[in-house]
């Protein structure tokens, strides 16, 4: 068996994602819009749960609720539900973060998952005092990973890198997952991938083209079998699933029907002078802030990107084909999407209901559809949009 028939055979990870910096029904647009208070994200949690997702992302940064507190207070209410955080090497000590970790990991009944993200943007990272350039942000989180996965394994340490030094340690209350909880990364740089080689389980990529995954996927593959290595991969991205492809080509342009030309020029020349993310740049290229060329292969659509950093592709159609779609990925070696839509509570409903099951995507002993409706269905869940709309208010 070669290591590519047995990541294609492993049952898809499927991913919803708490909006902490916000929601809402427009890009670019605060009509509709709805605070990410901490309720709200409780709900998004809890449906994630019973929906049958595996798991969700928090995001981290400026303009984020954080990501640890959230998941700590919204994971009490979950059962299944996975949490994803970040760890950002330059704003916490590796002994804080590891305490950290394992204290929400054993909250958490050994559901913590963790997103290691060094950033991406001068302004962002000189809030945090980080002021370290591209690669040497990657070589400090290095020393931070090396100190970090030492202290959850309970060892002692007593380390002199570059950036950090520590000495001492044994940490008193293990994580539940040994020796520590499973890293992540998304990082599309030639250093992102030497420290994804070096520490971690999973690649993350946004959603790019099937090529540009494959080829990515492929360096990834090849950096890490000359150390020995092999890792898992993951995508993000946003799902409009709507029952025919005209209904969701009509919603992705919903979407956006409230931005402008200068709206899109002035989001994308703030990412292109503040970020010094590839990732960013792949992205950002997909589109060239242009409005007339979204569809950047079949059924991946750009538009999010316009105006919004990081994941800015979704993939649009009726179910049968964004299943189709996803499954050209799982071909490539992918076995985690980690999805999202505006609005995210909705959306993870249309998701689980439309898509899992053009995907077979088994859920636990919970989130089931009911029993078969009687003739004529339940009158009060008739109407979907009526449920929708209510919601906006
Ligand atoms: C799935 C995924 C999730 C990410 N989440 C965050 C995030 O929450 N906050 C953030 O600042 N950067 C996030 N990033 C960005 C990267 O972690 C990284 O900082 C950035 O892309 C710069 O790395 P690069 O130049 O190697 O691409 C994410 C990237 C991916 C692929």
């Amino acid at each position: 068996m070669n290591s590519h028939a047995f990541v294609q055979d492993r049952p898809l990870d499927f991913f919803w994602f708490l909006p902490t910096s916000g929601d809402g029904r427009y890009l670019g647009s605060d009509r509709g819009n709805r605070q990410p208070d901490n309720s709200y994200m409780r709900e998004i949690a809890v449906a994630s749960d019973r929906l049958g997702y595996d798991g969700v992302l928090l995001p981290t940064g400026q303009f984020c609720e954080d990501s640890w507190i959230t998941a700590a207070s919204v994971a009490p209410f979950t059962e299944r539900l996975r949490y994803l955080v970040a760890i950002r090497p330059g704003v916490a000590s590796p002994a804080q973060y590891a305490r950290q970790a394992a204290a929400l990991d054993r909250l958490s009944h050994g559901r913590l998952l963790l997103n290691v993200v060094v950033g991406g943007e001068a302004k962002e990272l000189a809030v945090d005092g980080v002021g370290l350039g591209h690669d040497e942000r990657y070589a400090h989180a290095d020393d931070f990973l090396k100190i970090w996965r030492a202290l959850m394994a309970g060892e002692s340490v007593d380390f002199e890198g570059d950036y950090l030094w520590a000495k001492g340690g044994g940490q008193v209350f293990p994580p539940v997952q040994l020796p520590h909880p499973p890293l992540y990364i998304g990082g599309s740089s030639d250093a992102a991938i030497e420290l994804a080689t070096d520490h971690v389980e999973m690649y993350l990529t946004w959603g790019e083209p099937p090529a540009q995954v494959a080829e990515k996927i492929e360096r990834v593959r090849a950096k890490a079998r000359e150390k020995g290595r092999r890792l898992r991969f993951g995508i993000r991205l946003h799902l409009i699933v709507r029952e025919t492809a005209t209904e969701a080509w009509a919603e992705a342009n919903r979407l956006i029907s409230h931005l402008t030309d200068a709206s899109i020029a002035a989001a994308q020349q703030r990412l292109a002078a503040e970020s010094d993310s590839v990732g960013q740049q792949r992205m950002s290229a997909l589109h060239n802030g242009r409005r007339d060329r979204l569809e950047v292969s079949p059924n991946l659509w750009a538009g999010v990107g316009l105006v919004r950093k990081g994941a800015g592709t979704a993939l649009v159609g009726d179910p049968e084909t964004v299943a189709e779609r996803i499954r050209e990925y799982q071909a490539l070696g992918i076995d985690t999407v980690i999805a999202s839509g505006y609005p995210h509570l909705e959306e993870a409903y249309r998701v689980a209901e439309l898509l899992f099951p053009a995907l077979g995507h088994t859920v636990g002993d919970r989130g089931r559809a009911g029993p078969q409706q009687p003739e004529g269905g339940h009158a009060g869940f008739a109407s979907e949009s009526g449920i929708g709309a209510g919601a906006a208010r």
